[in-house]
């Protein structure tokens, strides 16, 4: 539903990020990575965004963190925008992930003695803060080696405490899958900093490729897909889109199921297995199984359950999976 601020693109109060019609092309002749996008995040809010590789997740963070222009489009952060008010974006935001930028050559402890001092600490307050941030992401056994030893965990959280030595903190915070090749402890943690940055009222803009975690820790989803945003809402909103429910059909033929593959939103041809998609209703569920094998021979099992946020990705995104 479009709010005011839909309308008019200066009215960006109760936005953190605000996005209209970005686009932007690459190469010659020119491939379109970003089509017409647009965008908007709440204050205080946990933003995912969601695609897969090349879907134009890093362009879209780079050009509202100001590293690079759209070729059209407008978009405000912080409500500055982003290409009048640079400098006001960047002090206001936070940018870690694919390009983050610590020195290979110092150690953990160095870096983020550095940055605070950049971002105007005096050497006392820059000590105290880079301690704090080291314990904070469970760095201070390795703060005195240099980063090129750090394991790409450890980068990681280094990585996003880089983006943290400032003070105040930002307010607006661009993580650009902060979690990819990080063990599943690694990665709890790291979602747990996240939920204590938006629980103290920052806002997040994440892309990752984890279906999960944009469901365990967005209050928003947004699928983007050929340089557009394909789907967005809540998790549960997006599911609810695409069909409540999925039934699982276990065939007793190869020639069923690949005669079933087209109509499926999941598949996996180890196990005869397709997906489709249903209310859950018992009246949908029986019409179903009776459209498809109406002699009843051909379907061996099934299973009901809800729908996951991997079947909206595949029933809303261009996204075509191997069946066969
Ligand atoms: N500076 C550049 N010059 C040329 N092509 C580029 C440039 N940056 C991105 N691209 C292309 O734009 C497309 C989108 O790239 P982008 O990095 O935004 O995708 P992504 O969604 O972040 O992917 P990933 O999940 O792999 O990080 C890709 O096809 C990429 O090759
Ligand atoms: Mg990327």
């Amino acid at each position: 539903m479009p709010s005011p601020s839909a309308q008019n693109p200066s009215a960006g109060d109760s936005y953190a990020i605000e996005a209209y019609g970005l686009t932007k092309s690459y190469g010659k002749p020119p491939a379109r990575v970003l089509d017409g996008l647009d965008l908007r995040v709440e204050r205080g809010s946990v933003f995912a965004l969601l695609g897969p590789n090349g879907a134009g997740k890093t362009t879209c963070v780079r050009i509202l963190a100001t590293l690079t222009t759209a070729d059209s489009g407008t978009a405000r952060v912080a409500g500055h925008d982003v290409v009048a008010e640079r400098s006001a974006v960047r002090r206001a935001i936070s940018l870690t992930g694919q390009f983050a930028a610590v020195d290979e050559t110092q150690t953990g402890e160095e870096n983020l003695r550095m940055m605070a001092r950049l971002t105007g600490l005096s050497r006392t307050a820059a000590r105290r803060r880079a301690q704090e941030l080291l314990e904070r992401f469970d760095l201070t056994r390795a703060a005195r080696r240099t980063v090129s030893t750090y394991s790409g965990g450890m980068r990681r959280r280094l990585d996003l405490a880089a983006g943290l030595t400032g003070s105040p903190e930002p307010g607006v915070f661009f993580l650009d899958e902060p979690t990819t090749g990080l063990d599943p402890r690694s990665r709890q943690e790291l979602w747990q900093v996240v939920r204590e940055l938006a629980g103290r009222g920052a806002s997040v803009l994440l892309t990752t490729q984890y279906l999960e975690e944009a469901d365990r820790l967005a209050d928003r989803i947004a699928l983007l897909d050929k340089g557009r945003i394909a789907a967005e809402g809540t998790a549960a909103d997006l599911k609810g889109r695409v069909a409540g429910h999925r039934l699982d059909l276990v065939l007793t033929s190869r020639e069923g199921y690949l005669r079933l593959a087209g109509r499926a939103v999941h598949h996996s041809p180890e196990t005869l297995t397709l997906g489709l998609p249903t209310d859950g209703s018992a009246a949908h569920v029986r019409a179903l199984l009776h459209e498809i094998d109406p002699a009843g021979t051909e379907i061996d099992r099934f299973t009901l359950h809800s729908a996951t946020l991997d079947d909206v990705f595949l029933a809303l995104t261009s996204e075509v999976p191997a069946h066969v």
